[in-house]
């Protein structure tokens, strides 16, 4: 009698067994890969204006007030992926201390855009910080005012619906007021 040799299933499930582990695989991969191709947004300080100047370094009452306008922009590179920042705030400061704070409303930036935001910062010198103040007294003194701003921008960029990564933007600038000119000079960030 004929005896056909079967071997055929069990070849047959060694290699679903592969194909199953090898697409596995891939699928691990392609997510990895798509996970760290997300990239970071980019953050550019685009100009800062200066909108009126008020100040007086003679006692009894000293003080120190501008109006400072800020525009940035958020450059998404992300194919397919939407970065939401969340609210956040722009701080300014004259040797270490904070003289002004802004919020800034979350918002989003579509993939491959630029989002340009404007804000404007009252700096207020506080009684403290002016009175009897030395380098207040010899910054006023030589026309020229030194302050920080800080800005942080913290989002998730969503790609495809599915994969989330979270990303920190942060800028500290140094800007020179000219009380003269009542210009900005000399930014850097
Ligand atoms: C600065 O303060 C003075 C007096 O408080 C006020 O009259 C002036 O409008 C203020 N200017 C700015 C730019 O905030
Ligand atoms: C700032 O941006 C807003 C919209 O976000 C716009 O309406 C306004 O005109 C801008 N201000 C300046 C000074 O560019
Ligand atoms: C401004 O202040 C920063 C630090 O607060 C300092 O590094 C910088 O040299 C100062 N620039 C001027 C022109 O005073
Ligand atoms: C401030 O601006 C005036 C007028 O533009 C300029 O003559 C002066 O040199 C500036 N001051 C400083 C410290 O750069």
């Amino acid at each position: 009698m004929y005896q056909p040799v079967r071997k055929e299933p069990s070849s047959n499930k060694c290699f679903v067994y592969v194909f199953a582990a090898f697409v596995f695989c891939c699928a691990i991969l392609l997510i990895s890969a798509s996970i760290l191709r997300i990239k970071k947004p980019e953050l550019k300080l685009t100009s800062t204006t200066l909108n009126g100047i008020g100040y007086n370094d003679v006692s009894p009452s000293p003080f120190f007030n501008a109006t400072i306008i800020t525009y940035f922009s958020i450059w998404n590179p992300n194919y397919g992926g939407i970065f939401s920042y969340e609210y956040s705030n722009i701080k300014v400061l004259y040797s270490g201390v904070k003289v002004g704070v802004t919020k800034i409303p979350n918002d989003k930036v579509s993939q491959r855009k630029t989002k340009h935001i404007n804000v404007t910062v009252d700096v207020n010198f506080l009684k403290l910080i002016v009175n009897g103040n030395e380098k207040f007294s010899s910054d006023i003194g030589s026309g020229m005012l030194n302050l920080t701003s800080y800005v942080k921008f913290s989002g998730i960029v969503q790609l495809m619906k599915i994969f989330h990564k979270r990303k920190t933007l942060e800028m500290a600038c140094i800007m020179n007021l000219n009380f003269t000119s009542h210009a900005i000079q000399g930014i850097h960030c």
